[in-house]
């Protein structure tokens, strides 16, 4: 959150945070629903947009992007955001925004491409001049149980990086 002081008036603007998933079986869902909500807790104001009918152009111009998205089908991304998401990104020019990365998995289906979806994200963010500012969160197995540990830490520990910058 930053102050500015304006002729004693004291403006307070809040840090903008974009997430857009895909999710198919709902579990990213679940994710992202819990990370927005814990983020404007902490005083972000966040959106939270699902990856199919999100316009493209509105990709940056945010202090954090954040991508989410499941793996399907030995590695690759989950289908609708590699249908109906991913071909229209690929010409976005990153190099003026701050992104993370979420990606979940199991590794019952596949041990070898186990949460590559992450993998994808951030080798994508990195290609189109990103800059990934925290480690991805890597959501592996049953979603419910690790909310209130594993995801509420790893935004908590987002917070830190973000009040530093
Ligand atoms: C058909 C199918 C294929 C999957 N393939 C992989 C895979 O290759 N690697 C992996 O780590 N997880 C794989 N998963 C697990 C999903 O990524 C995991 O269940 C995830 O939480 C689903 O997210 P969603 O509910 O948001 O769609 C697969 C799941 C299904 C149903």
């Amino acid at each position: 959150m930053r102050l500015l002081n304006v002729s004693r008036i004291i403006y307070v603007t809040m840090k903008t945070i974009q997430i857009v998933y895909g999710s198919n079986g709902g579990n990213t869902q679940l994710v992202c629903q819990y990370i927005a909500a814990h983020l404007e807790a902490l005083g972000y104001s966040v959106n939270n947009d699902r990856c199919e009918h999100f316009p493209e152009d509105k990709l940056t111009g945010h202090d954090l992007l954040i991508l989410a998205c499941p793996t399907y089908e030995h590695g690759a991304l989950e289908p609708n955001f590699l249908k109906s998401f991913w071909p229209r990104i690929q010409a976005i020019d990153l190099s003026q925004q701050a992104c993370v990365v979420v990606g979940l998995g199991d590794i019952k289906y596949d041990i070898d491409y186990h949460i590559e979806s992450a993998r994808t994200l951030q080798t994508y963010v990195e290609t189109h001049n990103g800059h990934l500012i925290h480690p991805s969160l890597m959501v592996s197995g049953q979603v419910l149980p690790l909310l209130d540990k594993l995801v509420k830490g790893w935004c908590d520990r987002l917070h830190l990086k973000l009040e530093a910058l």
